[in-house]
């Protein structure tokens, strides 16, 4: 028997069913802040990844699904949708359309991490990206639509954790003063953080290593490096978020695991979910559409982890059952239900039948198992006198009906639960 690779997940009915709805949410709710859905392929060119990403992160130097294609080139699994989307946004030329451009996509990511609660190796995102504004305004109005997504679902209480990690004028002068500090306390620092400090040393800042944790806290904050310009960006997204009723705590030990951010980062995080506790996580990337070969254009967006979101919401849309179960006793009724059932169906009702003919009592059985509202049975008398009986099965009453006009009798009786 075959199972299923370690890490990703079968999503089954109930749960499928909130799935959908918090997808569907998030389509309606980006839609009144002008955004438009993009499907960009779940597969790019390694070099995509590495360059955006950046070679010395954990999702590039040790979790991309990366394979070489029959010319030898190395093809990776997104681990991440928001490279692909600078991608698109420049092969397109979206950039010659209005801007801003606002995009969103939903899909499934891969990451070779370890398996854990709230973290998959194939994992789903609800990704938001905006193109060609640089101004607080837009970093605000982002997240502001992220929180509101979540007050929609009734999880308006996490806590929205903001920082600013400069720009490429003042995070030279951080780096260096971090690098320092950093050096100096070499000793105390793990295996990885050590080699951090020659390769990424910002990241050392999340490490979740206890000893690294002490040495951190006293770290330089990059908010004490920002350039003016920087400065007043965060100054005045702080205060469209106090405007806008936001709350927010300022994290100055907040550093993404992606390379591109620049100024703005930000998390939704939750004490829920044990040590995987972002749910939502993003920030501005400048820099990242001309690294790539487009025209300078800065950018800001954010993911939702699916998986993470719906540990929080539970299962919480209803499954629909079928509208009526025909019961067909005999031959000819079971054929006169054959076209019956696909009739019904054509007319927007969702009807269910056994495609055998089985006694009344396993068709009944199988009604029930299906939770079907209604239940109609056609055996040779009802088929003589064209008349049936419907049955709610949940006020268990019963009525005789047409059969020739069941659709039109049904319908006002299907008025939603
Ligand atoms: P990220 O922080 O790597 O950012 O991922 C965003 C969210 O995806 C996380 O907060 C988490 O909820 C979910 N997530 C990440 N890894 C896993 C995993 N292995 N299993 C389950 N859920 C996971 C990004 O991906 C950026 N591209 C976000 C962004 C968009 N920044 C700018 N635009």
């Amino acid at each position: 028997m075959f199972r299923k690779i370690k890490g990703t997940r079968d999503v089954l009915s109930p749960e499928v069913e909130s799935w959908t709805l918090l997808e569907t949410r998030a389509r309606n709710l980006f839609q009144r802040f002008g955004y438009s859905e993009i499907r960009p392929p779940a597969m790019e060119w390694t070099e995509l990844f590495a360059r955006g990403i950046g070679e010395a992160t954990d999702i590039v130097e040790k979790e991309m699904y990366s394979f070489s294609d029959s010319q030898g080139r190395s093809v990776s699994l997104r681990p991440e949708a928001t490279a692909g989307i600078v991608r698109a946004f420049i092969e397109n030329k979206l950039y010659a359309g209005p801007l801003p451009k606002k995009l969103f996509t939903i899909g499934p990511m891969f990451r070779h991490e370890r398996p854990q609660k709230g973290r998959f190796r194939q994992f789903h995102q609800i990704d938001v990206e905006v193109f060609g504004d640089p101004g607080p305004a837009v970093d605000a109005e982002l997240i502001a639509m992220g929180h509101l997504y979540f007050c929609e679902l009734g999880l308006g209480s996490l806590a929205l954790l903001i920082n600013s990690l400069g720009c490429p004028a003042c995070r030279p002068e951080y780096r260096s003063a971090l690098l320092g500090y950093l050096t100096s306390h070499r000793e105390r620092l793990c295996k990885d953080c050590r080699r951090r400090l020659d390769t990424n040393p910002l990241r050392i800042l999340d490490c979740k290593v206890p000893t690294c944790n002490e040495v951190v806290v006293d770290a330089p904050s990059s908010l004490d490096h920002l350039c003016m310009d920087c400065g007043d960006h965060f100054s005045d997204l702080k205060r469209r978020l106090d405007a806008i009723g936001i709350p927010y705590r300022v994290n100055p030990r907040l550093v993404r695991g992606l390379d591109y951010y620049s100024r703005t980062a930000f998390e939704l995080v939750t004490t829920q979910l044990g040590a995987q506790d972002a749910v939502m996580g993003g920030g501005r990337y400048d820099g990242l559409v001309e690294l790539f070969g487009g025209p300078p254009t800065p950018a800001i967006g954010f993911a939702i982890g699916m998986e993470r979101l719906h540990l929080l919401v539970g299962d919480f849309a209803p499954v629909k059952p079928p509208d009526l179960y025909v019961a067909a006793l005999g031959p000819s009724a079971m054929q006169r239900s054959f076209t019956l059932v696909h009739n019904l169906r054509s007319a927007g009702i969702s009807v269910d039948s056994s495609y055998e003919n089985k006694s009344l009592k396993s068709q009944m059985k199988h009604a029930d198992r299906l939770q079907a509202r209604f239940v109609c049975i056609i055996g040779d008398a009802e088929m003589e006198t064209g008349r049936v009986v419907l049955r709610n099965m949940q006020n268990k009453e019963q009525m005789e009906i047409d059969l020739a006009g069941i659709a039109e009798q049904l319908e006002p009786l299907l008025t939603p639960e």
